[in-house]
């Protein structure tokens, strides 16, 4: 089938919370570099004509001056694009954001107050013109020793209690993290950077969540070690020859790789390029045999 043809109906389901998405989503970040928003705003909506219907955001997704470090001109919010080009949203859209330090010399290095986190969830509301966001992850910055996220997971759940927020999810965490969650209320997501060449670390976490009915969505699949930066061209002899085995790109291996995680594994692939956006759509299609697998590690 022509790769343009395939959809993300194509990578399965994962019940998310109350609601059904397709295990191939996207992720807004990228969207932000291009100082095209016209583009950006094509993406979006090819990606939702492609059946996608999970993307993850944040109000800090912002060029310039935001994680990717580009970009010049008017400042272009990925909330902002989302909304221009998708509200008013569809029924089955799942849209996951996330709150935490942002990018900003003032808040990098250290973790937001209670208050800062609601002034982030409402910004995020704002932004993509809801009355209630679907997923929120609390992302925090990793630390030696004693790093309990109890509080501020807690000010979350206060205000999915008040109906601000639908489901809660966390991001760049241990499994440390997810017990402690856990016990406070219920978390459907953990986001954190994983591929198949990165931080496998997390091996355990991805195990722990599946094992607890929890989505594992890894950031950074295809950059792996590119981490902002983006891919970059080497992605292993391994990859390589699967890819040219399978008569697909390696960055396409590197989406159906995680894929084979685990039937609880999304990915959130993130481009502003259109032909991307649908080879990472059709990436959804590819079955890894046990010997692909082996050999990708
Ligand atoms: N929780 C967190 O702390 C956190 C941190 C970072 C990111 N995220 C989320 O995770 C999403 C995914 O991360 P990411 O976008 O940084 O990394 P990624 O999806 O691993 O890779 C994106 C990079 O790969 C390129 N790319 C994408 N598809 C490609 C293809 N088919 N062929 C060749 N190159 C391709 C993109 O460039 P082009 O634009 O040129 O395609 C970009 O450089 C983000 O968009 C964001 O929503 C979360």
């Amino acid at each position: 089938m022509p790769v343009e043809e395939i959809t993300a109906s194509a990578a399965g389901t994962w019940t998310l919370g109350d609601r059904t998405v397709h295990r191939m989503g996207f992720g807004s970040m990228r969207l932000t570099a291009d100082p095209d928003r016209a583009r950006a705003v094509r993406v979006l909506r090819r990606a939702v004509e492609l059946g996608v219907n999970h993307i993850d955001t944040a109000a800090f997704y912002v060029s310039p001056g935001g994680p990717l470090g580009v970009g010049t001109g008017p400042r272009r919010y990925a909330t902002d694009l989302i909304r221009e080009a998708l509200a008013p949203y569809p029924e089955d859209l799942v849209i996951a954001t996330k709150v935490g330090p942002s990018f900003d010399e003032a808040s990098r290095h250290r973790e937001l107050t209670p208050a800062e986190l609601r002034r982030d969830v409402e910004e995020n509301l704002r932004r993509l013109g809801r009355d209630h966001l679907d997923v929120v992850n609390l992302r925090i910055v990793r630390r030696e020793g004693r790093d309990s996220v109890a509080e501020r997971f807690a000010a979350l759940a206060e205000l999915r209690d008040a109906g601000l927020i639908r489901h809660l999810g966390l991001s760049n965490v241990r499994v440390d993290h997810l017990d402690e969650a856990q016990a406070i209320a219920p978390v459907v997501c953990v986001q954190n950077a994983y591929a198949l060449d990165a931080n496998r670390w997390a091996d355990d976490l991805l195990r722990a969540c599946g094992e607890r009915g929890v989505a594992f969505v890894p950031f950074f699949a295809i950059a792996g070690g590119g981490r902002e930066s983006g891919a970059g061209g080497d992605h292993g002899d391994a990859v390589r020859a699967v890819a040219r085995a399978h008569g697909v790109t390696p960055h396409q291996i590197r989406l159906a790789w995680t894929l084979h995680q685990g039937p609880h594994v999304l990915a959130i692939p993130g481009t502003g390029d259109p032909e991307h956006l649908a080879q990472n759509v059709a990436a959804g299609a590819i079955r890894l045999s046990a010997d692909d697998l082996a050999r990708l590690g």
